[in-house]
């Protein structure tokens, strides 16, 4: 099958599973391959709209979890009751904002992403200014031993991103999911067992 067509099969299967986005198949190849979603958790979800992944994370932490997500923008989806959304640029927010929530949390995903403009080191400066607040929070908000994945367009900064996740976490990397298109620009920084609280 082309990448086409398996970006097209991503799209249907997500909307025959019922969840927002076919991007929670790349949180999904990365649970699988990393473990890091388990029942009881507590995670946080930046960059959170639609809800894939908000959907998806609820589904792994059940009842007696708690998953936070954050956006912009609205909610898309229905969420259960361990959830909860908060509207907010995520630029201005403070770790005491989320700490409302849990003192402390197992996870910190990001998927978070500017509108893009098609000038590229606009798009790319965006991202990382985005990043770097997301990891930021992480390294206040994570439990020792927590663990983190976070989106950033691939440019000349990521390196930065990337040394400071490999000395924050046990094992720290930026991984490209099989599942996010090969012209796309992103990649993942995945780090897990926080080395010490932030
Ligand atoms: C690729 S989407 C996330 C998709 C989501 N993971 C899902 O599976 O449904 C990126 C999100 O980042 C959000 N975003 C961009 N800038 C933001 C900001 N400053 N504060 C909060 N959210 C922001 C956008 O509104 C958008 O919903």
């Amino acid at each position: 099958m082309t990448r086409q067509g398996q970006a097209d099969a991503r799209y249907h299967r997500a909307k025959r599973e019922g969840f927002a986005a076919r991007s929670v198949y790349k949180l999904e190849e990365m649970d699988r391959r990393y473990q890091l979603l388990k029942p009881g958790q507590k995670v946080l979800d930046l960059g959170a709209h639609p809800g894939s992944w908000l959907q998806y994370a609820c589904q792994r932490v059940g009842p007696t979890g708690l998953v936070v997500g954050v956006d912009i923008q609205e909610a898309g989806v229905e969420l259960p009751a361990w959830a909860r959304y908060v509207q907010a640029d995520l630029l201005t927010l403070l770790p005491e904002d989320l700490r409302a929530f849990a003192p402390a949390y197992d996870l910190v995903l990001s998927d978070v992403a500017p509108r893009t403009t098609g000038v590229m080191h606009a798009d790319m400066a965006a991202s990382y200014e985005l990043t770097a607040k997301a990891l930021d929070l992480a390294m206040a908000l994570l439990k020792p031993g927590g663990s983190l994945v976070a989106k950033v367009y691939f440019g000349p900064q990521v390196e930065e991103l990337i040394k400071r996740v490999k000395a924050a976490f046990s094992l720290g990397k930026a991984h490209k999911p099989e599942a996010s298109r090969a012209a796309s620009k992103e990649i993942y920084l995945l780090g897990r067992g926080l080395k010490k609280a932030g």
